[in-house]
């Protein structure tokens, strides 16, 4: 079974990426075929200064192996590197109707924020459909905000396979039910963009910082607190076990929580938590040239699957001749 799925190099990651999509994404190499890379293409449409992208870039891939991607299990690269990706864009786009393009959530909320929204901006969900049916992914492992972009690729695939026949593999996103979107630290959803995120890779204080300034309600200790509209609670049960997080949610019930001192032991939480990763991910900082060659070399063997769905399209579509 193939599992593909991405990431945008444009900002820093944070527990919300980890917890939405990347620890799930991270445990498929175990048991599939996993493709996984790093959507500098998709960037594009935030980020306009070459040097950060770049730097970002070479961030991401550092910030994957720490976190235990792979690349003898993997094939990891970077989708710019592979030019298949935008050839078949194209030819997406004409099995893609304005329709479906403007009903998507992601482009009104994006186009909402700029002065004066972008093609490239309207055009995302079909880069990413390509990204998608390239490989013939069977699952496609995201957080819940991609779903409407997952069912855009379907469409679109659809759209082709019922005028030239089945080229393309219908794929299914693998959304965790159990995983609600991840709340920043204003408990509008943890984003890179919304300068509300506590970053997965910080020092321990900045962390204190963010993590001590996650809004609570105005319940004073002796009242009893509600962990289901809570932010702090939404955010300490990812780092618990079942056990603990019943716990949790009875300390809660109870009078006597108070939010500074829960919010210290949480600091605790995430930086225990992340030490094994933080340990490898400074290893991974003076191997430059061991990144590079791991992604040049996802690059090879990704470009090898994708010419094969490649040479299928041009085939039907005449494109070849
Ligand atoms: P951001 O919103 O910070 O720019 P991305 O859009 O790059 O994050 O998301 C990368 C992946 O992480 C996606 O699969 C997305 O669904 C997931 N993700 C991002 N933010 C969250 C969140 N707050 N909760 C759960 N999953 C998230
Ligand atoms: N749009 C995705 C996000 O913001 C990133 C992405 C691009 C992606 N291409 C993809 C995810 C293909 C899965 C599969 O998170």
């Amino acid at each position: 079974m193939r599992v593909l799925s991405g990431i945008q190099p444009s900002g820093r990651l944070h527990i919300g990426n980890y917890f939405g999509m990347m620890k799930s994404m991270i445990g498929w190499q175990e048991k599939s075929d996993l493709f996984c890379f790093i959507v500098n293409l998709h960037a594009l449409t935030s980020l306009t200064d070459g040097k950060t992208l770049a730097a970002n870039t070479m961030e991401a891939g550092r910030d994957f192996l720490a976190l235990g991607l792979d690349p003898e299990r993997t094939t990891f690269w970077v989708q710019g590197d592979v030019p298949e990706h935008c050839e078949l864009t194209w030819v997406l786009h004409n099995h893609t109707s304005m329709g479906l393009l403007e009903r998507s959530h992601s482009f009104k909320d994006k186009a909402a924020r700029r002065e004066t929204p972008h093609h490239g901006l309207f055009s995302y969900p079909v880069l990413m459909a390509a990204d998608i049916l390239l490989y013939q992914a069977d699952v496609v492992p995201v957080g819940k905000d991609q779903k409407q972009h997952l069912e855009i690729a379907r469409d679109i695939a659809g759209s082709f396979n019922n005028v030239y026949g089945k080229v393309f593999t219908l794929p299914e996103a693998a959304i965790d039910p159990q995983l609600a979107t991840v709340p920043g630290i204003d408990g509008q959803k943890m984003s890179k963009s919304y300068n509300n995120a506590i970053d997965i890779f910080t020092d321990k204080p900045t962390l204190k910082k963010r993590v001590m300034s996650i809004t609570t309600d105005a319940r004073a200790v002796e009242d009893v607190k509600d962990p289901d509209s809570c932010n702090l609670f939404a955010i300490y049960r990812l780092f618990l076990d079942d056990e603990g997080e019943r716990e949790l949610r009875e300390r809660y019930l109870k009078p006597g929580l108070k939010y500074g001192e829960t919010k210290k032991e949480l600091v605790e939480m995430v930086w225990d938590f992340f030490a094994p990763f933080r340990e490898k991910r400074e290893e991974f900082a003076g191997r430059d040239g061991y990144v590079r060659d791991v992604l040049a070399e996802g690059a090879k063997k990704a470009r090898a699957a994708a010419s094969v769905t490649m040479d299928a399209v041009r085939e039907k579509t005449g494109l070849k001749y």
